[in-house]
């Protein structure tokens, strides 16, 4: 039995030389049909050298041969148009700016929400997985992509070892406590040299929203790679964000970086939804005494400097990364906690703020 998912494990070890990415990443395969032993797909070339498409025809034909119960491979060459008309009726609401049309790509999703910070380690993906949960309880569909090239840390946060399906040339993201999920770290090897990430990040992003069936939600969670790089301009300019959680720990440095990527932000015009302050203090559990350990006042301070909300403190929690590691987020494992309820909070508080920008956007222009 030939599978779908050997074929295109094959096929990922096929690079466009120009690319340098794999055929499959960078969705180059369209129509791929698996009658018995006979293997059927289309190369859907996008710019790629007339050298580099033989090239690639003949590699890709080569290794699909290779796979245990093919007899026989046909690869059509093909341009790379999209798989599938933009649909007709995109209504696009919850989306901030005009520029690029995000119906085309995604016109059942109503709200998109990045959560970034100015550097790593501060809590991103805790808050992104919680945040995404808190959402989730209070009755809306949410989706989750985890885009963080350098440590997509979201499929084990979630437990989900599930890889994602293909269906009528589409992917399928991968389900985890009710939230649909997709992260860079099912497409990409782990072997893979950290150098080829950055690059990968726009095809990643685009392909994530071209080529995913999403179907109908209220919110999609991005999780950002940390800092002001490739990551934040690409997601931007491929659809109009509704807006950006900045994540930060209390103290002086993280808040110099921050300072950067809220910058960049709004020079992107991407509305700062607010800050969540992670790691604001510690109780400690025997003598209920609370302490802050990174310092104090750092997110407040951003977030009177900036004019924006601060969101939610998140105290220093160790469940709480414990449950990060086992993959059901806090929210969901102890509910009642302090730390759910900060977070079921900061959902509140996100709704909040998409449902005043939303009130404060001029009307759309009819006619
Ligand atoms: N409030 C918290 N209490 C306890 N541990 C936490 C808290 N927030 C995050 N952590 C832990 O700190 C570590 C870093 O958090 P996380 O992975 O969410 O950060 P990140 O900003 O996404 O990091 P990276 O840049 O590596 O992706 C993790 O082990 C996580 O479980
Ligand atoms: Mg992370």
């Amino acid at each position: 039995m030939v599978t779908q998912d050997a074929v295109l494990d094959a096929l990922r070890a096929v690079q466009d030389p120009e690319a340098q990415q794999d055929i499959v990443s960078l969705g180059l395969i369209r129509d791929l049909t698996i009658a018995e032993s006979q293997v059927t797909f289309t190369l859907a070339f996008t710019n790629q050298s007339a050298a580099s498409k033989a090239t690639l025809h003949s590699m890709a034909s080569r290794v699909v041969g290779r796979v245990p119960g093919v007899s026989k491979v046909q690869v059509k060459m093909g341009s790379g148009q999209p798989a599938r008309p933009p649909q007709a009726q995109g209504h696009g609401h919850g989306h901030a700016h005009g520029a690029p049309k995000p119906e085309d790509f995604i016109p059942e999703v109503k709200q998109t929400i990045a959560v970034s910070s100015g550097k790593g380690g501060v809590g991103k993906s805790t808050v992104t997985v919680n945040l995404a949960t808190a959402l989730r309880l209070g009755g809306a569909s949410v989706g989750i992509i985890d885009s963080d090239v350098y440590g997509p840390d979201i499929p084990l946060m979630l437990g989900s070892r599930g890889r994602p399906g293909m269906f009528e040339n589409r992917i399928i993201p991968v389900e985890a406590h009710g939230m649909k999920m997709m992260s860079i770290g099912l497409l990409v090897n782990d072997k893979e040299p950290l150098v080829w990430r950055g690059p990968m990040i726009h095809s990643f992003i685009q392909q994530m929203l071209k080529d995913v069936n999403w179907g109908a939600l209220d919110y999609l969670v991005f999780d950002m790679p940390p800092g002001t790089g490739d990551a934040q301009l690409s997601l931007s300019q491929v659809i109009p964000l509704s807006g950006v959680v900045m994540v930060t720990t209390p103290q002086e440095v993280a808040l110099l970086d921050v300072r950067k990527a809220i910058a960049m932000f709004q020079k992107l015009n991407v509305p700062i939804l607010g800050i969540v302050e992670n790691m604001s203090y510690f109780v400690a559990p025997d003598t209920g005494k609370r302490y802050s350990i990174f310092g104090e006042g750092g997110g407040q301070r951003l977030a009177n400097e900036y004019n924006v909300p601060l969101l939610a403190q998140v105290p220093l929690d160790p469940a709480t990364r414990q449950a990060g590691d086992d993959g059901t987020p806090i929210t969901l494992r102890v509910p009642d906690s302090p730390q759910a309820r900060t977070f079921r909070d900061l959902a509140v508080a996100v709704r909040g703020r998409l449902d005043e920008l939303a009130a404060q956007r001029p009307l759309p222009k009819i006619g």
